[in-house]
């Protein structure tokens, strides 16, 4: 059936519905986490290291103690497993490589800036506040390590015991030596990205309490609430009896993936007893909270006469900072996705990630995958250049096909649109923009890239959704995912509508609750629509099938023939013969015939990976594939870059929802036109310098033009009705297009983001980027 075919069918999906959560959040009614408190509630707050590397001699926290208010101040000790794993979240499996640990509070060494020390408990935030400045820290300051390229060197002083090097990754297919030397073309160049912060606008925060039953309850602003069982392994205690419930999310893009104030909150309820609440400042998420990796790439490419793609050779060396966190997770990332969306016979990956006393890295919207987009991207546009040929013709020549095989092993299974992309982009684009001054120069630049949906597949991941009609006729779905901003309730309300008839606004949803609702994994890697639509879309149809057993007898023609619609069942053949949802449920439980549905969707499974072989095979399930343009002038004088126009394309395979789609891409260029121009974490010898959002450049509604989103559905995806995700996939794409731009409009190499108005006035100068 052609996509235009299924999309005729369909009668919800594919409708830009207004989401359900739409007018309480522009009315600034929707109760964030903060926004909750309960009587007699105490607050909690953290002291953090004033130093990136110390040892800690003492800790005085008598005069804290003193402090009017304050009821406990916790130390290490006081934890009862201080030291946890870092899992891959939710997950219980060897994943070996992926597994390490973290201090929930400093156990003796301090390793970076704003490491937590102590957690202070008072009656007031005053008094918490307070007791924190109170407490003194005798420090014996250690050596720094705050570069990765002189982490690993024999002589660097050591982040960690077991050494500085984190994680590796080392594969080679063909002969990538032979191949360099034989070619008539070799490129070669070095890129770096910088450390950037998730910049949402609701800070880390919770609210928890103890039940009746004992059981303690942490209302968060989390992305994984499944975090449940590492609270509970902290606090040593069995895993049911910690209950995580997510609201409404402001903003996760990867930053409330690991766990925020959770720990700290189960801590501060089973010692008090009390309900307790935990809200981190800004100054303390923008300096203290996992940042995206620095990462530092080193590319050749070579290419035959024609621009045929004959070797690459890449070594990848990203900054972890001081904890693993999900480090050896987006290095493998980094690594399946570096040689980008293009065939090659010959490549070799080098990728390490080491530990600095850096602010600990960790998962950021684009995984790994978004920073390679640079050193690929850069890497065709250079051997374009040398070539003599169009940029978008020399990637058509060499794009991935369905069916190929990326270096890694990795399988592509489902259609590559990217040709198709490449031409929307292009026809869209239209006549270039002319210059608007004498000292102004214009530019424009194309970057294509893949970047996963769903999770690793080592880790046998799934979700579940529970679906039911109450007797009135109305709809529930219970499915623990927490919808962090990007529509993940209303697209599941969606997909339930479409298969049972049932109107989207009369289906309630809840969502977000690790104790009363399925599991359904975390709200990252671009999974949810994936893995819980799936989920849903099977628990809906199951639910209709065994419905229609009991229609089909009411209405007196075969099961095939009952349709499902939002004023009940009815003939196919005669839609006038109509039984409503209440008295179909009614016959339902007269007949014993549940009107009820738990379904898991299990995600697909790869190879083994065996911490001691060298691996090859699937490291993930799909790819979602994008292509972006963008002009811009420059002011050849200043440096300073305006963007005039941005279009950016992508196979999503189904839109359920269009206009959610089209959200998620004009949210993500915004965050990658950021990282590109103007976002930096700042550190200075390993402290961080980064504490206001006056420091920290996020790019406003002056800077980001209107992003034109193309929409393409070739209705392949691994998702329901055909869907990829679209979460992450347009953050990489930004960074390599204004890279183009630069060159096209100035002819300077730009390799270092962010790329600001200095560094371009430099290379304009000739004094950095030599023209290519
Ligand atoms: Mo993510 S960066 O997998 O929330």
């Amino acid at each position: 059936m052609s996509i235009a075919d299924v999309k005729a069918k369909h009668r919800v999906v594919g409708e830009e519905i207004v989401r359900h959560d739409a007018v309480e959040k522009v009315c600034g009614r929707t109760s964030y986490s903060a926004d909750a408190a309960l009587p007699g509630m105490l607050h909690a707050m953290l002291r953090r290291s004033d130093v990136c590397h110390a040892r800690l001699r003492s800790i005085d926290v008598e005069r804290a103690k003193a402090i009017d208010g304050v009821v406990a101040v916790l130390l290490a000790d006081d934890v009862p497993n201080n030291r946890i794993w870092v899992d891959v979240p939710g997950q219980t499996l060897e994943v070996g490589a992926l597994k390490s640990f973290q201090n929930v509070l400093a156990d003796g060494i301090v390793r970076y800036h704003g490491e937590p020390v102590a957690l202070v408990i008072a009656r007031s935030e005053d008094a918490a506040l307070a007791a924190v400045d109170a407490i003194e820290i005798d420090y014996e300051r250690l050596p720094v390590v705050d570069d990765p390229g002189r982490a690993l060197d024999d002589d660097a002083p050591k982040v960690h015991e077991s050494g500085n090097l984190l994680t590796e990754w080392v594969l080679e297919e063909g002969d990538v030596d032979a191949a360099l030397r034989d070619a008539p073309v070799v490129v070669e160049d070095s890129y770096q990205t910088q450390f950037i912060d998730h910049a949402y606008l609701e800070p880390e925060s919770g609210l928890a309490w103890l039940d009746t039953d004992g059981v303690i309850v942490i209302r968060a602003s989390t992305q994984v609430i499944e975090h449940f069982r590492d609270v509970a392994h902290i606090l040593g205690v069995d895993e049911n009896r910690v209950r995580v419930i997510a609201p409404y999310v402001g903003g996760g893009f990867g930053g409330k993936e690991d766990m925020t104030v959770e720990p700290y909150l189960g801590l501060a309820v089973s010692r008090t007893g009390q309900p307790v609440r935990m809200v981190w400042s800004r100054q303390e998420s923008l300096q203290a909270r996992q940042n995206r990796h620095a990462v530092r790439m080193r590319y050749r490419t070579a290419a035959d006469e024609q621009g045929n793609l004959i070797a690459q050779d890449i070594e990848i060396l990203s900054d972890g900072g001081a904890y693993a966190f999900l480090s050896a997770l987006v290095l493998l990332y980094s690594t399946t996705c570096a040689p980008g969306p293009y065939r090659c016979p010959n490549v070799r990956i080098h990728s390490r990630v080491v530990y600095t006393n850096h602010t600990p890295c960790s998962a950021m919207r684009g995984f790994g995958g978004m920073q390679v987009a640079l050193g690929y991207e850069g890497q065709m546009d250079k051997l374009a250049r040398r070539l003599g040929m169009d940029p978008l013709e020399l990637r058509r020549r060499n794009f991935v096909e369905k069916g190929d095989t990326l270096a890694i092993g990795q399988p592509l299974p489902t259609h590559v649109a990217l040709p198709e992309l490449t031409e929307a982009v292009e026809s869209r684009m239209g006549p270039r923009p002319l210059p608007s001054g004498p000292d102004k120069l214009v530019g424009r630049g194309f970057s294509c890239n893949l970047q996963s949906y769903g999770r690793c597949v080592w880790l046998d991941d799934w979700s579940s959704a529970w679906i039911g009609f109450e007797l009135d006729g109305s709809l529930v779905i219970r499915i623990g995912v927490p919808d962090i901003g990007c529509g993940q309730a209303s697209s599941l309300v969606q997909i339930a509508s479409e298969v049972l008839g049932v109107a989207p606004g009369r289906i309630t949803i809840h969502i977000g609750d690790s104790a009363l609702n399925p599991l359904t994994g975390t709200t990252t890697a671009t999974r949810q629509l994936y893995m819980s639509g799936n989920a849903v879309l099977k628990a809906a149809t199951e639910l209709r099938d065994g419905l229609s057993e009991v229609a089909a007898a009411m209405l007196d023609v075969e099961a095939d023939r009952v349709v499902f619609s939002p004023d009940g069942v009815h003939d196919g053949d005669e839609p006038d013969r109509t039984v409503g949802f209440p008295a179909l449920i009614a016959e339902c439980a007269r007949r014993d015939v549940p009107w009820q549905r738990l379904s898991v969707f299990n995600g697909p499974k790869g190879a083994a990976w065996k911490a001691d072989e060298r691996w090859r095979g699937r490291v993930l399930p799909d790819f979602t594939y994008g292509c972006h343009a963008v002009d811009i002038e420059l002011d050849r004088e200043t440096g300073h870059v305006r963007v005039l126009r941005y279009v950016a394309a992508h196979d999503v395979g189904r839109a359920i929802n269009p206009a959610s789609v089209r959200g998620q891409i004009v949210g993500a260029v915004a965050m990658g036109l950021g990282q590109a121009l103007s976002e930096r974490v700042v550190f200075e010898e390993g402290q961080n310098l980064t504490g206001t959002f006056a420091q920290y450049l996020i790019p406003t509604a002056v800077e980001i033009p209107d992003v034109e989103a193309i929409v393409l559905e070739s209705g392949e995806g691994l998702g329901p009705f055909g869907a990829r995700g679209i979460g992450e996939p347009p953050v990489g794409p930004p960074i390599p297009a204004i890279a183009a731009a630069l060159h096209d409009a100035a002819g300077v190499t730009m390799t270092v983001t962010p790329f600001t108005s200095e560094r371009i006035a430099d290379a304009i100068e000739g004094r950095t980027g030599a023209a290519d």
